[in-house]
């Protein structure tokens, strides 16, 4: 089966979060079940850079404002199509926002190119490439599947992948009328959103089958309280809505075969990790000793809950626990921990950026992996802590919930604890968590049990993949026969 998947970001090419990450591991892994995925991109610098002989396979002399072309490129075994349209996507800075932060003016108009793109393709623009089915991802793609549904794609099944309800592409809708599509599509039906045009709305509306990053949060965005505005229409098309987990790429993600470490090791070779803590602390600037250290890899964000962390640093340091945090994002909460950096010298030390190999560092060399978010639609930082030996000390909430077992007394004794849960949004429940993290790691034993069983948890692709695989084939194939 043939499927195009439209993503605005791709590990390794271009990535802002875990999205990359999705979108860069799961054609492998649903290969093995007879799926092979086309991603189209857009062509960002560093995407434009890594294809080798471009050749057009579709053109467009004016695709929203400027030529444009699509083509082929098979990067690090990837199969992709890219959209090289340098009026959108040739510019230095991020892929959503310019060098200082600040969203593109014209984001509704780049990412509704990209999503028109890929419809005609789904259509069949490009000879010989008749994808059976279209997977978008987010509100940067959703839009492809109004396209599809106005246009020649309009029969091929399309799903629709939400991996942050936060991010809805919401504008105004004087845009409407540059999009190219039906006056009727400007409906409670169609695009219309509150008065304005939603691109994830939109892609909610027309998509044959949505999914989620994790079963907790396919429950939680049913609910005004999580929902973001999307909790009726959601509700309202719940038949079709599946919360599938994200994997892990288990290649990326080996701590006996990560090139991005000092000292590699096992499950049965966890004493190797001294020298990863080493450098950590060396990296950190943090004093050497036995006491624990916590790390965070993070958008420094109010989903991320950074702000309930930065009020508990006091505590932590207090307790006896270090701390060695990266991570961009919100201005103020980059000054607050900077700022508890400089009064904890050696024991807490912040890097404000973003840094591939110092996140792979940390999760090698810190002792446990704090994740304190308001709501997580899957999170993957505490699956790669799972697999590392980072004992995650996560909040309750969407894919962290799911995928972290706390250490309470009854899992602890049947060696089922992979990590410690608290409750979301509560700088007192986080304080506790962090406590009992300290005295746990007091007792080696103990700890290196809570390291082995998150170690032995399975957060491959495999069993995901395979519950993709046969989303689409549900949707190409009708039911299969009993
Ligand atoms: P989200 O996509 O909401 O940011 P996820 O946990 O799903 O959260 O994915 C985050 C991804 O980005 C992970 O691969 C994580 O390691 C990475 N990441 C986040 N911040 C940084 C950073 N400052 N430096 C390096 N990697 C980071
Ligand atoms: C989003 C979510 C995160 C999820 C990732 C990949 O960025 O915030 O929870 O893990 O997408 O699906």
């Amino acid at each position: 089966m043939d499927v195009l998947a439209v993503a605005s970001e791709m590990y390794p090419l271009v990535k802002t979060g875990g999205l990359a990450d999705v979108v860069g591991a799961l054609p492998a892994a649903l290969a093995e079940h007879g799926v092979h995925v086309t991603t189209l991109l857009p062509g960002y610098p560093a995407v434009m850079r890594a294809v080798e002989r471009p050749r057009a396979l579709a053109r467009y002399p004016d695709l929203f404002g400027g030529p444009a072309r699509v083509v082929r490129a098979m990067i690090d075994g990837q199969r992709l199509l890219v959209l090289d349209a340098p009026h959108h996507f040739a510019r230095d800075g991020g892929a959503y926002a310019d060098a200082g932060g600040r969203d593109w003016q014209d984001n509704w108009r780049r990412f509704a190119a990209l999503s028109a793109v890929a419809a005609d393709l789904a259509g069949g623009a490009i000879k010989g490439f008749a994808p059976a089915l279209v997977h978008a991802h987010d509100w940067q793609a959703a839009m492809t599947l109004a396209y599809m549904r106005h246009g020649a794609a309009h029969a091929v099944p399309a799903v629709l992948t939400i991996h942050n309800l936060a991010f809805q592409g919401r504008f105004d809708s004087g845009i409407f009328p540059a999009l190219g599509l039906p006056a009727s599509a400007f409906a409670v039906d169609g695009v219309e959103y509150y008065g304005g045009v939603g691109y994830l709305k939109a892609g909610l509306q027309y998509a044959d089958a949505i999914t989620t990053v994790s079963p907790a949060y396919a429950e939680e965005i049913l609910t005004p309280a999580q929902g973001m505005g999307l909790d009726g229409l959601l509700s309202a098309r719940r038949a079709r809505l599946h919360g599938i987990l994200n994997g892990i790429d288990m290649r990326e993600w080996d701590p006996s075969g990560d090139a991005l470490i000092p000292a590699r090791y096992g499950m049965r070779s966890l004493a190797a990790r001294k020298r990863n803590r080493r450098a950590v602390e060396k990296r950190f600037a943090l004093a050497s000793d036995e006491s624990p250290i916590f790390c965070v890899v993070s958008r420094l964000t109010w989903q991320k809950g950074m702000d309930i962390l930065a009020d508990v640093v006091d505590d932590l340091v207090a307790m006896g626990g270090r701390l060695a945090l990266i991570g961009t994002g919100d201005q103020g909460i980059e000054g607050t921990l900077l700022a508890a950096a400089a009064r904890h010298q050696g024991r807490v030390g912040v890097m404000i950026g973003y840094d591939e190999s110092v996140s792979h560092l940390l999760q090698a060399g810190a002792d446990a992996i704090v994740i304190p978010s308001r709501f997580e639609p899957c999170g993957l930082t505490q699956l790669y802590g799972l697999r590392y030996g980072c004992v995650p000390v996560v909040a309750r909430t969407g894919g962290l919930g799911d995928t972290v077992i706390d250490a309470n007394e009854a899992a602890l004794s049947a060696e089922v604890a992979t990590g410690l849960v608290f409750e979301a949004g509560r700088g007192d429940s986080l304080r506790a968590a962090l406590r009992r993290a300290v005295t746990l790691h007091r007792e080696p034993g103990r700890w290196a049990a809570i390291q082995r069983a998150g170690m032995k948890a399975d957060f491959s692709w495999g069993r995901s993949a395979e519950r993709y695989a046969a989303l689409y084939r549900s949707l190409t194939e009708g039911p299969a026969p009993e």
